[in-house]
């Protein structure tokens, strides 16, 4: 990846879902960019090994393993790297889950699941480190926030009414934070994907559907992958502070 990034280097950055995807993804490329970078989510192992390549790669990543799913967790979890980094100064949401079915099944199981993980768990993650990024603002320090929303907060798809509806509620909480934050110098960017390729899917207990998005990913030469939304996330926030690039639509090239 040939863009310069700017000024990452001296932020403390805390990216949810870092076990995987486009959280793991970000979190080395923010690190590699000399951000000092805590690593969310909840396989204990996966965060260890990806520390260590963090490391062996000189740069500077904490595991901490949390639930954002869990108040008290997420509590833990902010106490543990303001002890070990100080307040953080980067946010990035990227924990998610997408557990798609017609609405027939009647699987409130999924619902409850989607809703805690993808809108709560983002909010327990705003709330958690509010005030690091209020502080970073008022100081006159670069401050983000960065919601990983979906295109699916755009678009209609059968059998993923309850994910679109957690995506399209962060893209509408990230556009009503800036108004909040905003005045107080924190950037609020809201990144809307489309296909890219992750473990995501890999969750989906619906064999038709399964198949539809497996069928999604073979339609397309190029889907997008984790590196091309880490790259953007480390764009937007390297921008000078007053730039704020508040919404962000990055799709395949192929997919309409
Ligand atoms: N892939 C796509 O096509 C696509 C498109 C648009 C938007 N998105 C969004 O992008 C974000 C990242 O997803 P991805 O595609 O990179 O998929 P992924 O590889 O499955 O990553 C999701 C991450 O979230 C973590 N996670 C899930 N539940 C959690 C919880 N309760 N507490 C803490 N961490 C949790 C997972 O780690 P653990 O299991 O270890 O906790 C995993 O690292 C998601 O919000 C997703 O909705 C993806």
């Amino acid at each position: 990846m040939s863009t310069a990034y700017g000024n990452l280097s001296g932020r403390t950055a805390v990216v949810t879902g870092a076990a995987s995807g486009m959280g793991e993804a970000t979190a080395r490329l923010l690190a590699a960019q000399g951000a000092k970078v805590a690593l969310l989510a909840r396989r204990a192992e996966r965060l260890d090994t990806l520390a260590e390549k963090i490391a062996a790669d000189g740069g500077q990543a904490l595991a901490v393993t949390a639930d954002v799913t869990d108040d008290a967790s997420v509590r833990a979890a902010a106490a543990r790297i303001r002890d070990a980094y100080g307040p953080a100064d980067l946010v990035v949401n990227a924990a998610g889950v997408m557990l798609p079915n017609p609405i027939d099944a009647g699987r409130s199981d999924e619902w409850a699941r989607m809703v805690d993980t993808n809108l709560t768990g983002a909010l327990r993650i705003i709330d958690a480190f509010r005030d690091d990024l209020l502080a970073a603002g008022a100081e006159g320090r670069p401050a983000d926030l960065v919601n990983v929303s979906s295109i699916g907060a755009h678009l209609v798809f059968p059998g993923y009414a309850v994910y679109s509806a957690t995506k399209a509620a962060l893209t509408h909480l990230s556009a009503s934070l800036r108004a909040e934050f905003g005045p107080r110098r924190v950037r609020v960017t809201n990144i809307e994907p489309g296909l890219t390729d992750t473990e995501l899917g890999g969750h989906i207990d619906n064999p038709e559907l399964s198949a539809q998005l497996d069928g999604m990913f073979q339609a397309f030469p190029e889907t997008l992958t984790s590196e091309d939304i880490a790259d953007l996330i480390a764009y937007v926030t390297s921008r000078p502070a007053r730039v704020n690039l508040r919404q962000v639509i990055v799709l395949p090239t192929g997919q309409a």
